[in-house]
């Protein structure tokens, strides 16, 4: 029987990977750093440069066994995930969203990945910080606005990642809290419909980058999503926004092991 030299590099790349897996570190607690407030998280977009297809592939592979063990050593103290942007988003091939307590963690990480032999081939393409906080309107919303926001989003995968840079403008900061408070109910409003279809997360970016907020999105209906933007282009709220992506990067969340796998084809 024969194999395709793909499904060789695959079996060839996970071996590799299986024994190279770093010994049994013990993970940070991801679930309390994808909940709770002031967690940072970091969005980091690379793209691989033209020597990467070029190289033989057993070398490929000894590179990307080099990136599992850089992501496998820093789970200890961070929450690491990733994301296929190629061949969806021209600004990026791989996306990692990471999040810390101390955004000196991710630095390190980020750091030890740039100067690894894989880390070699990745020219930066955004790296952008937030922070995550308690909801700052929600508190004075009406109470069937809160209880419908307590509906999570359906069980199941959802394959799309987008994120969506946004800057609002000096005259929205300039409002008072309750006329901004009256915008986001209209903002929440008209995002309702998409609860359950749409899971999304929000990092507060002032001061920590050129920007506001950081929106992170999951789905698996990206007609929905598509449909929950225009909706939200309606509302008073967001003719303030002065950036809205810029860019906007969208892609499959994926496994460590897959993007290896891709990477290695
Ligand atoms: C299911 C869809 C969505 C729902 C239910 C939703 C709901 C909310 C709620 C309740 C807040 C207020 C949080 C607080 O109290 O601090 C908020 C804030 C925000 N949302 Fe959405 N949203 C959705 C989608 C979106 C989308 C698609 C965008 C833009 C791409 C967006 C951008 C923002 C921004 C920038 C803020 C922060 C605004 C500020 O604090 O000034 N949201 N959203």
């Amino acid at each position: 029987m024969s194999l395709s030299i793909s499904t060789f590099a695959r079996v060839v790349a996970l071996v590799l990977i299986g024994l190279a897996m770093a010994p049994a570190v013990e993970a940070a607690d991801r679930d309390k750093l994808l909940s709770e407030p002031g967690v940072y998280g970091t969005f980091a977009a690379f793209s691989l440069d033209a020597d990467w297809g070029k190289q033989d592939l057993p070398i490929r592979i000894a590179q990307l066994t080099v990136l599992k063990g850089v992501v496998e050593q820093h789970r200890e103290k961070l929450a690491i995930d990733v994301y296929l942007l190629r061949g969806l988003s021209d600004h990026a091939d791989m996306l990692f969203r990471i999040h810390a307590t101390e955004l000196r963690e991710t630095q390190q990480f980020l750091l030890d990945l740039q100067s690894s032999l894989f880390g070699k081939h990745l020219a930066t393409s955004a790296i952008m910080h937030g922070l995550t906080k308690k909801a700052n309107y929600v508190p004075g919303f009406p109470d069937q606005v809160k209880a419908e926001l307590k509906n999570s989003s359906e069980p199941g995968p959802k394959p799309y990642a987008i994120v969506i840079p946004i800057r609002k403008s000096a005259d929205w900061w300039g409002l008072d809290q309750e006329k901004r408070a009256a915008m986001m109910l209209e903002h929440t409003e008209a995002s309702a419909p998409y609860i359950k279809t749409v899971k999304r997360k929000l990092y507060h970016s002032s001061g920590l980058d050129d920007l506001d907020f950081i929106t992170y999105f999951e789905t698996s209906k990206l007609e929905d999503f598509h449909s929950l933007i225009l909706a939200l282009e309606k509302v008073k709220e967001f003719p303030y926004n002065r950036r809205f992506g810029h860019p906007t990067l969208i892609g499959t969340v994926k496994s460590l092991d897959e993007i290896i796998e891709i990477l290695a084809q």
